[in-house]
């Protein structure tokens, strides 16, 4: 197997701002790792004031622009919020860009159907901005301020569905309600839908199921838990299927991402 370059690096924060309630940007200049990003790959992150600063965090590149990439994230725990206390010109140590992500639709090829929950937009953008053409993304989150990055999206010249599960933005409910209604309506469904996603493991396994039953190509990035992020620590297996059965295999090098119909869900923890 040929391993794409990988580097670690100590990086300066450009900028780390906070986008709505508890979601940050951070822009970090590294412009060794930027020209390397493929859709769907992901940083490892030292956040240096945490004491077990040796446990780095894992977050999908967003964006890339120029010698920047920038990272969007949620502060859920004590890392993400020390990570939002640093400040520009503040240095942090990245392994990155890493794993295993998207296959971008070929010109003229299948149309893109994105789905996403929450912070799963970010793992999302390179991917709609590189596909050369342009698909759906659904969007869903709890509330108004989870539905991230409509705008850039649809500056991309995307459509864009949201959905809350509070109804305060967008349609009411889950996101693969909108997902369904289209794949059911034949004027609105493409001819060749391929889906691609990210967010909480219940929506990944329910659009999973949706590809399964319209026969249709799907590719999930999945979300586990990660130590080492570079497939030693053996933190982030999941099951997938093999001639013979199943076989374990790490989300941080083979994945994160999969194609659907390989994930053995009925065997997953
Ligand atoms: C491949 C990959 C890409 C990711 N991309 C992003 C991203 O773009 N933006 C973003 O905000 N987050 C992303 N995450 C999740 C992010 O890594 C965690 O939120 C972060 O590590 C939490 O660190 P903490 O120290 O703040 O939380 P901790 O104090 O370690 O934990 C706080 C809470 O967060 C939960 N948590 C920790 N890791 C994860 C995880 N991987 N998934 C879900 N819940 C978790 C814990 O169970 C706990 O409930 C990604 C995770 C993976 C595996
Ligand atoms: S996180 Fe260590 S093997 Fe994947």
């Amino acid at each position: 197997m040929i391993f794409p370059p990988v580097l670690e690096q100590t990086v300066q924060i450009v900028s780390n701002e906070r986008d709505a309630d508890a979601y940050f940007r951070l822009v970090l200049r590294a412009p060794h790792i930027a020209p390397l990003i493929q859709p769907g790959q992901f940083a490892h992150v030292r956040i240096p004031p945490l004491k077990d600063a040796l446990l780095r965090r894992p977050f999908s590149i967003f964006q890339v622009a120029d010698d920047t990439f920038s990272i969007l994230y949620k502060t859920v725990g004590k890392g993400t919020e020390a990570l939002s206390r640093m400040r520009p010109d503040d240095a942090l140590s990245v392994i990155a860009p890493l794993g295993h992500g998207f296959t971008v639709p070929a010109a003229g090829g299948e149309t893109p159907l994105l789905v996403a929950g929450g912070y799963g937009m970010a793992a999302m953008y390179l991917l709609a901005e590189r596909s050369p053409q342009t698909g759906v993304v659904f969007v869903g989150g709890r509330r108004r301020v989870d539905i991230l990055c409509e705008r850039e999206f649809a500056a991309l010249g995307w459509e864009v569905r949201a959905t809350t599960e509070d109804g305060s933005h967008g349609e009411k409910g889950l996101v693969t309600q909108p997902l369904l209604a289209t794949l059911r309506t034949p004027h609105s469904a493409p001819r060749t839908p391929k889906l691609f996603a990210c967010g909480p493991t219940p929506m990944l396994k329910a659009v999973g199921k949706i590809a399964e039953d319209f026969h249709l190509p799907a590719e999930l990035s999945m979300d586990e838990h990660m130590c080492c992020g570079t497939g030693v620590c053996l933190t982030c297996v999941i099951p997938v299927k093999t001639a013979e059965g199943w076989e374990y295999q790490r989300t941080c090098t083979e994945g994160p991402v999969f194609d659907a119909r390989k994930i053995a869900w009925a065997a997953a923890k």
